[in-house]
C-alpha cells in the first residue's frame, strides 16, 4: 500500500495527495537547484516584461525584485531551504518568493509555464557553462603554444601504426593538439548560436493569451531573438545534444592526448616527465609514479560520450510538446559541463610542467630508420622513380637492421652498392635535423614552419572572440 503525504495536496485538482515515494521520484530539486541563479534571472526578465504590459504594478515589480534578490543571496550563502514537496527549482523559488512578498509572488507565473521556464533556464545555464569551457580551452591552448615554442626544434619520432615513421618536431606534435582544440572551440562557439533563442512566452506549449512582449524578455536576457514556434521551443533539446556532442568530441581529443602522455611517460618510451604534482604512487609498489591525470581524463571521456547517447535516447521518439522525460536532461548536462571544465583545467595546469626528455626522443627517432623516406626522396631528386627508390631504401634498411646501424651510420660505399646515384651529399638528408628542415612548407614539421604556425595561432588567440 502506498504511503500518502497528508500534509499537502499538489493542487485543488487532486482529491488525493501524492504518494510519498512518487513525490521524491518525480522531484528534480535535488539536482535542478543548480540552475537557481539562471531561474532567478529568467523570472526578473519575465516580471519586468509583465510590468511593462501592465500586468504587474511598479510596486509589485519592486517587491518581486527585492524578494528574488534576497532569495538569490540566501542560495549563494547556502541558507535557502530546499523542499522536495515543492518538486523543482522553479516551484521552490516561487514558493519562497510568495512567503517573502505575498500576493505579488503569486502573480509572477502569469503568462508563463514551467515548460518555457525550464527551457529558458537550460539555455541560460549552458550559455554560462560554455563561456567557462571556452575560457579553460583558451588557457590550455595558450599553454600548448608556450610548450610548442620551447620544443619547436626538439626532434622526436613521428608514428603511424605506433611504429616509428618519420622524424617530427615535438613542437609540431603539440601544435597538432592545438589544432584539435581549435576545432572544439569552434564547435562550442557554434553551439552558442543555437542556444541563442529565447523560449519564454511559449508558456506550456501554445503560447499565452496575455499581450506579452517576447522581444523585450529576449533582450533583457541577452538573447538575439524569441523562438519562432511555441511547441518547438518547449520541447527542443537539440541545442543540449549539440553541446554534449561538442563535449564528446573534445573529450575524445583529450583522451587521445592523454593516451600519448601515458605512453610517453612509461619507462619503455621515457619521452617525458610528468611532474609529481600530477601523478600518484602505488599503495603496494614503492617504485611507481602513475600518470593519474591523463589516465583519469582518458577514462572520463567515456562518461561524457555516455551522456551524449543518453540525451539522444531521451529525445528519440518523444511526441510534441513538453514531456516529463525532459527532466532527465539535467544530470547528464551538468555532469558533462563539470567533467569538461575539470579535465580542461587539469590539462591546462599540467601542460606547462611537462618536461620533454629531448635526448631520449632524439635517440628514439634515430633508432627507428625514421629517415628512410628521406633517402627515397633523395634518390627521386637524383632521377630515380619513387617505386624503385622505395626498393633501394628497403635494401639499405635491411643492411642497417642486420648490422644494427642507423642509415646515417652506413658508409658511402655501402650505400653506393645499392645505387650509384648516391653521393656524399646523401648524409644531409639522412640526419634527423636535415629531414625535418626539408619539410618546410605550410603545415610541415620544419622548426621554421612550427614557429610561424605558433605565431599565427598566437595572434588569433590574443584577439579572442570570447
Ligand atoms: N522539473 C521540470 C523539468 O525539469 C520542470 C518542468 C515541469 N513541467 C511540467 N509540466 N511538469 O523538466
Amino acid at each position: 500500500m502506498a504511503t500518502v503525504n497528508t500534509e499537502k495536496l499538489s493542487s485543488a485538482r487532486f482529491a488525493q495527495a501524492t504518494d510519498v515515494f512518487v513525490e521524491e521520484f518525480t522531484a528534480s530539486v535535488g539536482f535542478d537547484r543548480r540552475m537557481a541563479q539562471q531561474d532567478i534571472r529568467g523570472s526578473l526578465a519575465h516580471a519586468a516584461m509583465l510590468n511593462k504590459i501592465g500586468i504587474l504594478t511598479d510596486q509589485e515589480l519592486t517587491d518581486i525584485q527585492r524578494g528574488l534578490a534576497q532569495i538569490s543571496a540566501e542560495i549563494s550563502r547556502g541558507e535557502f531551504v530546499w523542499s522536495v514537496k515543492q518538486e523543482d527549482v522553479h516551484m521552490n523559488i516561487e514558493a519562497r518568493l510568495t512567503d517573502l512578498i505575498g500576493i505579488a509572488g503569486k502573480k509572477l507565473h502569469t503568462g508563463r509555464s514551467r515548460n518555457d521556464q525550464v527551457a529558458t533556464d537550460i539555455r541560460l545555464y549552458l550559455r554560462d557553462e560554455i563561456h567557462s569551457i571556452l575560457a579553460q580551452l583558451h588557457r590550455l591552448q595558450l599553454a600548448l603554444l608556450d610548450k610548442a615554442e620551447q620544443e619547436a626544434e626538439t626532434i622526436m619520432p613521428g608514428f603511424t601504426h605506433l611504429q616509428v615513421a618519420q622524424p617530427v618536431t615535438f613542437g609540431h606534435h603539440l601544435m597538432a593538439w592545438f589544432e584539435m582544440l581549435a576545432r572544439d572551440k569552434e564547435r562550442f562557439q557554434d553551439c552558442l548560436k543555437r542556444i541563442d533563442v529565447m523560449p519564454l512566452g511559449s508558456a506550456a506549449l501554445a503560447g499565452t493569451s496575455y499581450p506579452i512582449d517576447r522581444f523585450m524578455t529576449a533582450e533583457l536576457l541577452g538573447f538575439t531573438r524569441p523562438s519562432n514556434n511555441s511547441l518547438d521551443s518547449v520541447s527542443d533539446r537539440d541545442f543540449a545534444i549539440e553541446f554534449a556532442a561538442a563535449a564528446s568530441l573534445l573529450m575524445m581529443h583529450l583522451s587521445r592526448c592523454s593516451e600519448e602522455l601515458v605512453l610517453w611517460a612509461s619507462a619503455q618510451f621515457d619521452f617525458i616527465d610528468i611532474p609529481d604534482a600530477f601523478c600518484t604512487g602505488s599503495s603496494i609498489m614503492p617504485q611507481k609514479k602513475n600518470p593519474d591525470v591523463p589516465e583519469l581524463v582518458r577514462g572520463k571521456s567515456g562518461r561524457v560520450v555516455g551522456h551524449l547517447v543518453a540525451l539522444l535516447m531521451l529525445m528519440k521518439s518523444q511526441p510534441l510538446a513538453y514531456n516529463k522525460d525532459n527532466q532527465e536532461d539535467k544530470e547528464p548536462l551538468f555532469d558533462t559541463a563539470d567533467t569538461v571544465i575539470h579535465c580542461l583545467r587539469a590539462f591546462a595546469d599540467m601542460v606547462p610542467h611537462i618536461e620533454a626528455k629531448r635526448d631520449i626522443m632524439y635517440l628514439a627517432a634515430k633508432r627507428g630508420f625514421a629517415t628512410a623516406t628521406d633517402l627515397a626522396d633523395y634518390l627521386v631528386r637524383k632521377g630515380m622513380a619513387f617505386r624503385d627508390a622505395h626498393e633501394v631504401v628497403g635494401q639499405a634498411v635491411r643492411l642497417g637492421l642486420t648490422t644494427n646501424r642507423d642509415l646515417a651510420e652506413l658508409s658511402l660505399d655501402e650505400l653506393r652498392a645499392f645505387s650509384d646515384s648516391i653521393s656524399a651529399d646523401v648524409f644531409d638528408s639522412l640526419t634527423l635535423e636535415g629531414s625535418v628542415a626539408l619539410r618546410n612548407h605550410i603545415g610541415g614539421t620544419a622548426p621554421e614552419q612550427v614557429k610561424s604556425a605558433i605565431a599565427a595561432a598566437r595572434s588569433v588567440l590574443t584577439t579572442p572572440s570570447l
